[in-house]
């Protein structure tokens, strides 16, 4: 962290490469989000040169947050359902940090980045005890967290509801591919929901991802029994998690 109280979070994503530098104080953006378009095919050495670019066009100079649509342990990412295969067994701390210039990196997975963010600043801010925080993306993610202690790399998009994974039944992107109404959609939505509850006996969902700026669409059509609120930092929650994760040391 910076002598200001800022640091720099990036959120690697499907469409964008998307970074700034965050004031923890408030979880504010310092400036404005730079977002360069992910490379296709978002293979890890064209992800790392879009980051170099991406720092180099902020002017930053200190350590970096970044996070990966991966389960990430020891910087090495696991898994890449929604990103280029070539990502599984790659050891992406060392690979941002080269293209950084050998400058200390952390990286953590998507929605736990989201996760964190929300907890700190936004609608998870005054709520205890379990917290299960949903992305509704391309894919769907999750952060599990217990009076503010995150339980990295849950995965849960990954569950099986019906004979199908959660995220394949009940992502935004699955709205939008199949032509789904909201009402339509919030079924779907409200059996993973109900699956995850049945499971977990959450206080709360937070419900995260673009698609949560239209919460009062579907958010009161969900007919499971734990209360959803929608997130609050909407597109910047990756970026402030990212920010949080490098100046706390987390790294999953
Ligand atoms: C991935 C998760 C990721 C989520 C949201 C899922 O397909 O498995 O790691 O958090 O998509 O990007």
């Amino acid at each position: 962290m910076s002598a200001r109280g800022h640091a720099f979070g990036i959120d690697i994503g499907g469409s964008g490469v998307k970074g700034a530098a965050v004031d923890l104080t408030d979880g504010e953006l310092v400036h404005e989000r730079i977002k360069i378009p992910t490379p296709q095919p978002s293979t890890p050495n064209a992800v790392a040169e879009a980051v170099a670019k991406l720092v180099a066009q902020a002017g930053w100079e200190g350590p970096v947050g970044i996070t990966l649509p991966s389960v990430v342990i020891g910087g090495i990412a696991r898994t890449a359902a929604n990103i280029d295969r070539n990502w599984i067994g790659t050891d992406a701390r060392a690979l941002f940090s080269a293209a950084l210039g050998g400058r200390e990196v952390t990286v953590l997975n998507d929605a736990d980045a989201a996760g964190l963010a929300e907890d700190r600043y936004g609608a998870a801010k005054e709520l205890t005890g379990l917290v299960v925080l949903l992305t509704f993306g391309t894919g769907i993610g999750s952060a599990v967290m217990y009076n503010g202690v995150l339980m990295p790399n849950s995965e849960l998009g990954h569950v099986e509801v019906g004979g199908q994974e959660a995220e394949h039944l009940a992502a935004a992107s699955i709205k939008d591919r199949l032509g789904l109404t909201y009402p339509q959609w919030a079924e779907e939505v409200s059996k993973v929901l109900v699956t995850l509850e049945n499971l977990f006996w959450p206080n709360v969902f937070v419900a995260g991802g673009g698609i949560s700026r239209d919460y009062e669409q579907w958010i009161p059509l969900l007919t499971n029994r734990t209360p959803v609120v929608a997130a609050d930092l909407k597109n910047t929650a990756g970026i402030v998690g990212a920010a949080m994760a490098v100046d706390a040391g987390i790294a999953p």
